[in-house]
């Protein structure tokens, strides 16, 4: 049985907590802890969108991108975030460590109406080995293609920006490379990426600021984490 864990908290305060509270008590077991660990998350994007109790600027980004990539390969393996176009750069600005790739997610219909037109993808980066080819398990797609017209979209919650479960689902099964991984999103929001989780049977901890965005993502991982799988919904079809 998978099971989730929600904090409300500073998402990468906790992923030093974590690599703290793993290296005391289990100093040998933490790298393989972090091996099958990834980070699959959504920080802000520093454009400036109103959230509850965060300044969306980009300012604010470069710190989070200063913090976050001073950490994330203590506690993981892989760590894959959607970014802006416009801000994507900000990750790479003080030279911390370039992604080592870029995934996308596409949607031909459109998403935004951007400088150059309408803006169909999304830029994905991705740090750590690609974890199909560090196992001989082949090559895979770096782009995630969303053809439906509302891009699965289909609940509306009180935040600005929540991410369709579809997208989630297709980066953690991406990162995870057909392993049983723990997932961690430091900025979890409404809890996507765990729903998402529920879903594929994995375990699950986010962290978020807003104390209104934890209590929407706590009802949703609730009914999330007690329904079927999709692999227990294959095996009864
Ligand atoms: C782009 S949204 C994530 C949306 C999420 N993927 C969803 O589907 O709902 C980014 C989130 O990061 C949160 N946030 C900003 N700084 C944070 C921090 N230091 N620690 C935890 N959460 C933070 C914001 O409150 C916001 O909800």
């Amino acid at each position: 049985m998978s099971s989730y864990k929600l904090e409300h908290g500073d998402g990468i305060d906790y992923l030093h907590k974590l690599y703290a509270l793993t290296h005391a008590t289990f100093p040998t077991t933490a790298s393989s802890q972090a091996n099958s660990t990834i980070i699959i998350t959504d920080p802000p994007y520093g454009l400036n969108v109103e959230y509850d109790g965060y300044n969306d600027t980009e300012g604010n980004l470069e710190v989070i991108a200063v913090r976050l990539l001073g950490v994330w390969n203590k506690v993981a393996r892989n760590m894959a975030l959607f970014t802006g176009v416009t801000t994507m750069f900000t990750w790479n600005k003080l030279a911390l460590g370039a992604p080592d790739w870029v995934l996308s997610w596409v949607r031909p219909a459109g998403n935004n109406r951007s400088k150059y037109g309408f803006q169909c993808w999304t830029p994905i980066l991705a740090y750590g080995k690609d974890p199909f080819l560090a196992r001989g398990r082949g090559a895979r797609p770096d782009t995630y293609v969303d053809y439906s017209p509302l891009h699965g979209v289909v609940e509306k919650y009180d935040h600005p920006c929540s991410k369709p479960t579809s997208v989630m689902t297709w980066l953690i099964q991406r990162m995870a490379g057909e392993q049983d991984v723990l997932v961690i999103d430091p900025f979890c929001g409404t809890g996507s990426t765990g729903v998402a989780c529920a879903k594929l049977g994995l375990d699950f901890i986010g962290i978020e600021q807003s104390a209104k965005y934890c209590a929407i993502a706590e009802e949703r991982l609730a009914l999330a984490y007690s329904q079927k799988t999709l692999f227990e919904e294959l095996s009864n079809a």
